[in-house]
């Protein structure tokens, strides 16, 4: 019995002399280009992972180069839909995890030697899609050096505006206002400046005579997000395969990681503006702080300032052992404890 034969019906069988699919995507060298330096089989894993992301990193390049140029062109919705697909590109690249964190740490131990000094840390195309939004450390080109070309590619990119410089160009055109031309310094990291942020408090308080330019700060937060979830899923997918061990590119490994993950917080800062708390002059916060910064214990409340200074000069200087009762000392226990228990209900423990 044979099978099914679609040739009667016109599908193309002989590509002796015609272009196939093969051809067209060059799939003999893709393909060809997963070279394993190990035994290891989850190494192919591995190498797959990093190459596909690296493909799908490429058409956000191209995406991101030609929505510059339309945006600098205030064409609006070509933008949008460039930036929308960049969006799903990230998601694509989130989803990607998962497949990767099926190797356990012992798994990538049998190949991880065979990895020399290499890492994502030296991927050209990642720095670029950092700098082409402005995110611009000269430092990370470095690692680069011993390859001009792309050495080159970064340093062109840093004598270009940045999205993120394009976008400001709009929002000054739009509003009529004009920002300090440090904020527009090419080859430098993202500053916050508070004329920026004030203007798209503008945009976000008045959408509707703002369209344009609400749409397309939601955009780039949307990439952001993304963005920022890929770091996430990242570090988190190295921290359980890897601990806390060195990276092969020699960096702290996830402590370095997690410090990328400190992304500028010009959108928070702006949302501040337009719902702050409503006890904020309370907390000492200093210039260009919010409230998210801080440590576990959160902002200083500028009481606790005030009330710590006089425990120390009045209290302990000045009332010396007449503090225990003077100033409450012996009943702060119980005070604590009556505090604590309004906020968790009042239990009975017997000592
Ligand atoms: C087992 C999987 C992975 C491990 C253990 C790992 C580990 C690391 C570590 C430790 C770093 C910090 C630099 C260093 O010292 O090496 C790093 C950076 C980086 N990795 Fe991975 N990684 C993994 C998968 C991936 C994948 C699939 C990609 C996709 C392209 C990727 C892209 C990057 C990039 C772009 C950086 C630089 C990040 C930055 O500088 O902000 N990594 N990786």
């Amino acid at each position: 019995m044979t099978g099914y034969d679609p040739s009667p019906e016109g599908a193309e069988m002989q590509f002796a002399k015609e272009m196939s699919y093969i051809d067209y995507l060059a799939l003999d060298p893709i393909l060809g280009a997963q070279h394993r330096r190990s035994e290891a089989h989850d190494e192919m894993l591995f190498i797959i992972q990093h190459q596909t992301s690296e493909l799908w990193m490429r058409l956000a390049l191209h995406e991101l180069a030609i929505a510059r140029e339309e945006l600098k062109a205030g064409a609006f919705s070509a933008t949008f839909k460039k930036l929308a697909r960049v969006a799903r590109i990230f998601e694509q690249l989130n989803s990607a995890w998962d497949v990767l964190r099926t190797m356990t740490p012992s798994e990538y131990t049998a190949f991880r030697d065979d990895l020399g000094k290499s890492s994502g840390f030296q991927s050209h195309q990642y720095r670029l899609i950092e700098f082409i939004f402005g995110n611009r450390n000269p430092a990370m080109m470095q690692v680069h050096a011993h390859r001009p070309e792309l050495y080159q590619m970064l340093v062109q990119e840093m004598q270009r505006k940045s999205m993120y410089h394009v976008a400001l160009d709009q929002l000054s055109k739009a509003l009529g206002v004009t920002f300090d031309p440090n904020i527009y310094r090419l080859d430098q990291p993202h500053q916050a400046d508070q004329a920026v942020v004030d203007a798209w408090t503008e945009v976000y308080s008045h959408p509707e005579t703002h369209w344009s330019l609400y749409e397309l700060a939601e955009k780039l937060v949307d990439i952001e997000d993304y963005f920022r979830r890929w770091r996430f899923n990242h570090v988190t997918t190295v921290e359980r395969i890897i601990g806390f061990k060195r990276g092969t590119g020699g960096t702290s490994g996830v402590k370095y990681l997690r410090k990328m993950l400190e992304v500028e917080h010009a959108r928070s800062a702006m949302k501040d503006h337009l719902s702050p708390l409503p006890m904020k002059d309370r907390f000492h916060l200093p210039e260009g702080m919010i409230y998210l910064d801080g440590n576990s214990l959160g902002p200083l409340p500028k009481g606790t300032q005030e009330r710590i200074a006089s425990m120390v000069s009045d209290e302990w200087g000045d009332h010396l052992i007449t503090g225990w009762n003077r100033d409450g000392w012996m009943a702060q226990p119980a005070r604590v404890g009556d505090q604590i228990g309004r906020l968790i209900g009042e239990i009975d423990i017997d000592f």
